[in-house]
């Protein structure tokens, strides 16, 4: 793991309300961490932090079995919405901070190495970014908008996913309305307002598909790029959208060294297991695919009701072989973040495919631990075993 040095601040405040929050907490904690020794957080310490993308109702503190899980089994949190353009700043220069202020406050009083997702991505944009025709317009907006949130949390949030799915899977640039308004630099121009306007904090690109050669080979020379003219670059976020089979272990482990190679730590920063069948077009993670023509289709949500268990147990295996894995490369991974805390609330209910019923995640809808959760809490943590 990476260890960064926590801001003095931070630690005496966090000293200060750590024994009132325990005071007022411990007795609340779910039975989770009451009845086993280890939580994921404490088993895989000192290897890589270990995270959850967190929805409103628990920034919020509305769902509070999902609060308590979060606090008693990850140290570090990404939100899963509350940070993207189009909620922090759904008008031109009119920003609402009032989700995130709650997200950074709950990261910061628990001690959480706390991310914030995304700052420039085509998607989940606001309307008036998405039809603008103008560089100096369009680069305008962005500063203002990268000076704005970043100072807001300087200090307080660790890692920035700066950019976001800017490549296609062919290795190229994306063609989305930043790189035809301002062409290939512009990505290197938007680290370099995150680093002026917090230059302690890590830097992440983040993007899904690495697991193919091609995407991946796209991705990582812009980061030797960066590295080579000193554009600061602190790490690869690998979104880890997968299922059962695919990528394979051999797969993920090319994924992990050669984003090394490439002289960052990678970090799986959206990390789900879907076990439904997807319509064979579907590519990656792009969040507009969505294959209405499947819904309702009993053969694409098979198991509404439960989820039998040999395929809980085909779950269990993947995660344990995934973190197998990870702990064996974990002097090259930063973090690893799970894309929601309990199945219920998991986007792949909906994604590709709206309505169904998913299982990607090691809480079930009840808050309960899955056998997935006791397996990944059985991978030896020794990297020489
Ligand atoms: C997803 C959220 O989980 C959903 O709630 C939302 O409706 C769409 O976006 N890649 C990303 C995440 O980087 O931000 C996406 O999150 C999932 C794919």
């Amino acid at each position: 793991m990476i260890i960064k040095m926590k801001r003095i601040k931070k630690i005496i405040y966090i000293s200060l309300v750590s024994v009132l929050i325990c005071t007022i907490g411990c007795a609340n904690m779910g039975s989770v961490s009451k009845n086993n020794n280890s939580t994921l957080s404490s088993h895989f310490k000192g290897l890589f932090h270990l995270g959850a993308a967190i929805n409103e109702e628990t920034i919020l503190g509305k769902d509070s079995k999902s609060v308590s899980i979060v606090k008693s089994e990850f140290n570090s949190i990404t939100p899963e919405n509350s940070l993207k353009w189009m909620y922090i700043q759904p008008k031109a220069n009119q920003f609402e901070f009032k989700a995130a202020d709650r997200y950074v406050q709950l990261g910061l009083e628990n001690d959480m190495y706390i991310v914030g997702h995304a700052l420039v991505w085509h998607n989940q944009l606001a309307d008036f970014m998405q039809t603008i025709n103008d560089a100096d317009e369009i680069q305008g907006y962005i500063a203002n908008h990268i000076n704005t949130v970043v100072s807001r949390y300087k200090g307080k949030i660790d890692a920035w996913d700066v950019v976001n799915e800017a490549f296609d899977e062919d290795g190229s640039l994306r063609k989305s309305v930043f790189y035809n308004n301002l062409g290939e630099d512009y990505i290197e121009d938007v680290f370099k307002l995150a680093e002026k306007a917090d230059p302690q904090a890590d830097l992440i690109y983040n993007d899904y598909n690495f697991y193919k050669p091609k995407k991946r080979a796209g991705i990582l020379k812009m980061v030797k790029k960066f590295k080579s003219k000193g554009v600061k670059i602190d790490g690869v976020g690998v979104q880890a959208h997968w299922d059962l089979k695919s990528p394979s272990i051999d797969q993920i482990e090319q994924i992990i060294l050669d984003v090394h190679a490439a002289g960052v730590p990678v970090s799986f920063t959206e990390l789900d297991i879907s076990v439904l069948p997807n319509p064979w077009e579907m590519v990656g993670a792009e969040v507009t695919q969505n294959f209405s023509q499947f819904e309702g289709d009993p053969k694409m949500s098979p198991y509404p009701n439960k989820l039998p268990s040999k395929v809980q147990k085909q779950l269990a295996k993947r995660y344990h072989d995934i973190f197998k894995l990870f702990v064996k490369h974990s002097d090259k991974i930063n973090r690893v973040t799970f894309w929601g805390v309990m199945d219920k609330h998991s986007w792949l209910n909906d994604w590709p495919i709206n309505g169904r019923t998913n299982y990607p995640l090691l809480f079930d809808r009840n808050y309960n631990p899955k056998p997935a959760y006791k397996s990944v809490l059985e991978v030896n943590t020794n990297p020489k075993n």
